[in-house]
């Protein structure tokens, strides 16, 4: 089998990849390891940034998005008993939409089918080779046959637990890490969000978030022990845990339903550089992750493509290389700004430490802060909505 890009993984960067080189005339083949319906159904983030919203404008993907996505222009923050808004597009003109990360993955998936394009589900990529050659060849297993991808280049949109990062040579990559000691137990429920914008809770027992889906769905987060297993949250533990740290300011209480899904995730900070290796692109979680607070790890994998898309557009129309020899520099600028939003709202909601009253006044003066001074929460709100250019 033989394309011009070979992308493996149908996350939101493999795909929005594909759909974007079919936009410039370039061919593509997408490799996952998983089925089409798992991919559809994996409960992600849900949180698109004003520059991911009119990305999918831009390229035709917006129709579902305009019915039920969610244009919210404001967060509340919730501390010391007291619940404060955000104003975000008050503050930078811009707003967030609240639409699931595998409704992105569904209407992608749609779209590149509808075009004739080449998403092999259940194809796993299992060795890249001739990476430093004008002929890399992907290595995948599917219905239980050996098969070869031949590219121009590969994109490696394979996730954090992917195999491309794993094919560039020892001692070329450079990691930056960080891991936080709790994790987030996140919760679907059938009920009606008790809330217009999403609440973010600093509490003494730990952070809380309330988030949704639709006027039906709710989406809730707690933060646990990094080593909890999800059989310790009985569905009555997880509300009574929520209700404690969401029901702080008075008159108000959250909707119960029954709970569709849950499951418990680990919380990191993480970046390789560069993203480039000889002939190939590392986008997305297989780069880079940061902990969901900053509710940026869709909109940073999204924006790593666009760039790339660019890139294989000069390269393939204009027989032009900066764009690809620059790809790594330009995006890393995005990601860190990212990194440090997003450990920084991380550090700001979160009990870090079982006793460190120091941590606790300093986070206090930081919650205060945000929401008493325009400037600071204008920097809190064009972060949140995500910066035009970094
Ligand atoms: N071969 C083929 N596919 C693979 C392989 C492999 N060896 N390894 C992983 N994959 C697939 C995974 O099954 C997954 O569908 O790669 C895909 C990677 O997709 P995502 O994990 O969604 O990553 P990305 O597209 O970068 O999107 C980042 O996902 O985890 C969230 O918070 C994160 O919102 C962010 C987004
Ligand atoms: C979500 O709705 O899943 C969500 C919202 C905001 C975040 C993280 C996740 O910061």
């Amino acid at each position: 089998m033989r394309t011009q890009v070979g992308i493996v993984g149908a996350g939101p960067a493999g795909l929005m990849l594909s759909h974007l080189l079919h936009l410039h005339g370039i061919e593509s083949v997408v490799l996952e390891c998983r089925s089409r319906e798992y991919v559809e159904q994996r409960v992600r983030a849900g949180v698109l940034e004003q520059g991911s919203v009119d990305l999918l404008h831009r390229t035709g993907l917006a129709d579902r998005l305009l019915r039920e996505g969610m244009r919210h222009e404001g967060i509340e923050l919730r501390f010391d008993g007291e619940s404060h808004r955000v104003p975000m597009t008050e503050l930078t003109g811009r707003a967030i939409t609240v639409y699931g990360q595998q409704e992105v993955v569904k209407d992608l998936i749609a779209a590149r089918l509808a075009a004739g394009g080449s998403v092999l589900f259940e194809a796993d990529a299992v060795r890249l080779d001739g990476l430093d050659s004008d002929s890399p060849v992907i290595h995948f297993r599917r219905d239980g046959r050996d098969e070869e991808l031949h590219c121009d280049f590969v994109a490696g949109c394979d996730g954090f637990h992917g195999v491309s990062r794993g094919a560039v040579p020892d001692g070329v990559l450079r990691t930056y890490e960080r891991t936080y000691p709790f994790a987030w137990l996140g919760v679907l429920a059938a009920a009606p969000p008790a809330v217009d914008e999403l609440v973010y809770a600093n509490h003494e027992r730990g952070f809380a978030l309330y988030s949704l889906r639709s006027p039906e769905i709710s989406r809730l987060y707690l933060q646990v022990d990094p080593d909890e297993e999800i059989a310790a949250w009985p569905d009555e533990r997880i509300w009574a845990e929520l209700r404690t740290r969401l029901e702080t300011v008075p008159g108000w209480s959250l909707n119960e339903g029954p709970v569709l899904e849950k499951s418990i995730t680990p919380m990191r900070s993480f970046v390789v550089e560069p993203m480039q290796w000889q002939r190939l692109f590392l986008a997305g979680d297989a780069v880079h992750i940061v902990p969901p607070t900053g509710a940026k790890g869709m909109n940073l994998a999204l924006a790593d493509v666009a760039l790339l898309g660019d890139a294989f557009a000069a390269w393939y129309g204009q027989q032009r290389a900066d764009l690809l020899e620059n790809y790594s520099t330009t995006a890393l600028r995005r990601v860190w700004r990212a990194q440090h939003f997003s450990w920084w709202m991380t550090s700001m909601l979160h009990r870090l430490e079982k006793d460190d009253p120091y941590e606790t006044k300093l986070q206090a003066a930081t919650l205060r802060y945000a929401v008493s001074s325009p400037a600071y929460a204008t920097s809190l709100a064009e972060n949140y909505v995500g910066l035009p250019e970094v």
